[in-house]
């Protein structure tokens, strides 16, 4: 591996454990999430989203995510552990949990509002303002993410013009981090490129991030696309788990094991130990029974079991 400069240091926050595990149909205990969030924080990581505090009703994988932070309790000050919330309760159970960084949602749509929380646009974004309002008082990081950033389901192709105010709203009002989500994978690489590009002009990359699906096979050239605009910070989830349950269409996110091999072939350093992230995918596969999507999976324990005879 080429060594990285400090300007090409990559934070991966892995979303396996909540956007990965939401859409499986085998319900996981949080003891098992609290394994598969264990074995990616032993891989080096140190991002990870490990749950939901959304209503059980609507996503009943999600339920116990208190246990599961309980259960996480100590994993050590350089890691950042985050949940994702859809409204203000949300944000009042997350933080009664002892949560430190949540992550709100934000929408390029009024379908997709609707259909995730109940809310217009509009309101999501009040709900937003208040919860940031809230968690700054209470020491709590906030990332406000913005879903079906390029494409809704239900209203079809978004504005760049909409994401872009959204974006610059919630970073004036001191988001700690700007998420730009893909939630169908409907994204193609030209228009992350110019939408992120855009973006970090105006903002800098520190505190904006990508969030893509695999659904068209274009998550890793949408990954590259933001990286070259100098985006820094990328979710992914665990062999390529998930999908959205409220957004039709949704397929798993990019793979995290795609993401770290490209990043750091291309002399990214994430920091992640490639070994420890195959015992967490071949983790993530038996507690879910679905196969992962890593393609890079096979090349990487290649290349690992090399390194261990050499
Ligand atoms: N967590 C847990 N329960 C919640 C909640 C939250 N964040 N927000 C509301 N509730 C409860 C309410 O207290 C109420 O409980 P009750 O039936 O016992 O009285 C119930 O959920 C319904 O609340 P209501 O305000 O009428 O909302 P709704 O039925 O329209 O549901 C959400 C709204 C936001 C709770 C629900 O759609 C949801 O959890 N969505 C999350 C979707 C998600 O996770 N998507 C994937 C990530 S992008
Ligand atoms: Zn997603």
């Amino acid at each position: 591996m080429m060594s990285a400069s400090p300007h090409n240091a990559v934070t991966v926050n892995d979303v396996g454990p909540r956007d990965g595990l939401q859409n499986q149909p085998k319900i996981l205990t949080p003891a098992e999430r609290v394994k598969l969030v264990k074995a990616l924080l032993g891989a080096g990581m140190t991002h990870v989203e490990v749950g939901a505090f959304v209503s059980p009703k609507a996503v009943p994988a999600m339920a116990g995510a208190d246990e599961v932070l309980a259960g996480l309790a100590g994993a050590g000050d350089n890691t950042v552990l985050t949940v994702l919330i859809p409204n203000v309760r949300g944000y009042e159970l997350a933080a009664a949990a002892g949560a430190k960084s949540v992550c709100m949602v934000l929408y390029g749509s009024d379908a997709m509002a609707q259909a995730n929380a109940g809310m217009s646009r509009k309101q999501a974004e009040d709900a937003t303002a208040e919860i940031l309002q809230q968690a700054h008082s209470d020491g709590v990081r906030v990332i406000s993410t913005i879903a079906v950033a390029f494409e809704c389901p239900f209203d079809g192709p978004v504005e760049p013009q909409l994401v872009a105010e959204i974006a610059s709203r919630f970073l004036e009002l001191g988001t700690d981090e700007l998420c730009i989500a893909d939630t169908i994978g409907a994204a193609n690489p030209q228009q992350v490129r110019s939408l992120t590009q855009a973006l970090v002009d105006r903002h800098g990359a520190e505190q904006i991030g990508c969030h893509f699906h695999d659904t068209r096979a274009m998550g890793l050239a949408n990954v590259f696309a933001a990286a070259e605009s100098g985006i820094r910070k990328f979710d992914a989830s665990i062999g390529g788990l998930g999908g959205c349950p409220f957004a039709p269409g949704a397929s798993g996110n990019v793979a995290t094991e795609d993401v770290v091999m490209m990043l750091e072939q291309m002399g990214h350093d994430t920091g992640i130990d490639l070994d420890g992230l195959m015992r967490a995918s071949e983790l993530a596969q038996d507690l879910t029974g679905t196969a992962p999507g890593g393609r890079a999976s096979a090349w990487i324990k290649q290349d690992v079991m090399k390194r261990r005879t050499r």
